[in-house]
């Protein structure tokens, strides 16, 4: 696998403005385990027809969505997060004792406290490491990946496990049909690991950014410090997401193709660079929209949007891990991961793909 000087220089000198220690200081860091975990029920546009004003021709026009996971009420997202947490470490062929970092990107937590990183290290009897929630909607795995990437980039940890999970059935209006279609549950992890000075570069920029101006167009008005749980905020269907869907439809075309030529940019790279393209799946159309923006063709973007929906966090690693089962991540792939979401929050992760063992072959 190469890499080239350029792109070395490029990428550290992104790190060395981000604050982290000096380039000289910068220790490689790659993905060496990948996991997912997805509940087995499927709510299908067939379904939703008997539950909302809708149709199937309706949601697979407009959004290119088939069908959808949803968990069973006793499963919540720690429940999710831990399982593709346990298939992430075994994937990397580590025990669990070697994680010393783990983020949890979500909106759907177990409880608002604790986080439900802390209930996952439970689960994974890890008891000492630090442990958090990160909160960025859809962006959330990239937040998480550029967060764990920093840490161990700087030398303060080995081996860190990013989980990007969500249960977003739990706060959708299922008698909304503007937005009962578009939503999933599941989850994704990622296991990263710290290289020594030298040696390939798995994870090469990234690029975050957020609009808070933006808020509004995707929020759970009530539940939190603003407005407690009241008898008022459950009748006026309060705990359930609302959406200005055309809004942020329009944010979605133009920050993905925006936030992937930037990421392309601070490694030195172009679009036609890509070997794939991995962005959140929300809808059919924003991906195309931004694949026609990128000037890349088909082949080159990664798309499950059909089969799952909109999973939020879990989202980009679910495709990434679609893509590797389908052997799409040779060695060596230019790959980009790149979310948006509520926040209104952007995230791109560039890296090339250095882990051979499990990819391809398994469907
Ligand atoms: N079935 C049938 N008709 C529907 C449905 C439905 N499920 N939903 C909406 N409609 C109707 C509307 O009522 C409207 O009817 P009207 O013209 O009589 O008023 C018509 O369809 C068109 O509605 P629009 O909202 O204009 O439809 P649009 O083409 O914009 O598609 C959608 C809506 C799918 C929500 C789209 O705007 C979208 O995907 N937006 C982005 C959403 C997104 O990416 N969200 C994720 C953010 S990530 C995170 O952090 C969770």
């Amino acid at each position: 696998m190469t890499i080239t000087t350029q792109a070395l220089f490029e990428t550290e000198a992104a790190v060395a403005r981000n604050g982290v220690g000096k380039p000289g200081l910068l220790h490689p860091v790659r993905v060496t385990g990948l996991g997912v975990a997805v509940p087995p029920a499927r709510l299908t546009n067939a379904d939703l027809e008997q539950m909302v004003d809708t149709s199937d021709e309706w949601i697979v026009t407009r959004t290119g969505i088939r069908e959808r996971r949803i968990a069973a009420p006793e499963v919540a997202t720690s429940d999710l997060a831990l399982a593709a947490a346990r298939a992430a470490i075994a994937d990397a062929g580590i025990p669990v004792s070697e994680i010393d970092l783990l983020i949890v990107a979500t909106i759907t937590p177990d409880h608002l406290f604790p986080a439900t990183a802390c209930l996952v290290q439970a689960g994974l009897g890890l008891p000492g490491i630090p442990a958090f929630d990160l909160s960025a909607g859809c962006s959330g795995l990239a937040y998480a990946l550029d967060q764990a990437w920093h840490g161990l980039a700087a030398g303060a940890y080995r081996n860190a496990l990013v989980i990007g999970a969500d249960t977003l059935s739990r706060i959708v209006d299922f008698s909304d049909r503007r937005t009962a279609v578009l939503f999933g549950d599941g989850a994704a992890a990622l296991v990263l690991h710290r290289g020594e000075p030298g040696e390939d570069a798995g994870i090469l920029a990234s690029h975050l950014g957020a609009d808070g101006r933006g808020g509004s167009l995707l929020i759970l008005p009530a539940g939190g410090s603003r407005k407690p749980a009241s008898h008022a905020t459950v009748a006026a269907r309060e705990h359930f997401l609302r959406m200005n869907g055309q809004e942020v439809f329009k944010f979605a075309v133009r920050i993905l193709e925006e936030s992937t030529r930037q990421v392309l940019a601070k490694a030195g790279y172009s679009p036609a660079d890509l070997d794939l393209f991995v962005p959140h799946q929300a809808n059919i159309r924003i991906i195309e929209a931004a694949r026609e923006r990128l000037g890349l063709p088909p082949e080159r973007v990664v798309v499950n949007v059909d089969r799952f929906g909109n999973t939020s966090a879990a989202s980009i690693g679910l495709a990434l891990a679609e893509a590797r089962e389908r052997g799409r991540l040779r060695p060596g792939a230019l790959v980009a991961l790149t979310g948006f979401g509520t926040g209104l929050t952007w995230g791109s992760i560039l890296l090339r793909w250095t882990k051979t063992e499990n990819d391809g072959g398994q469907k």
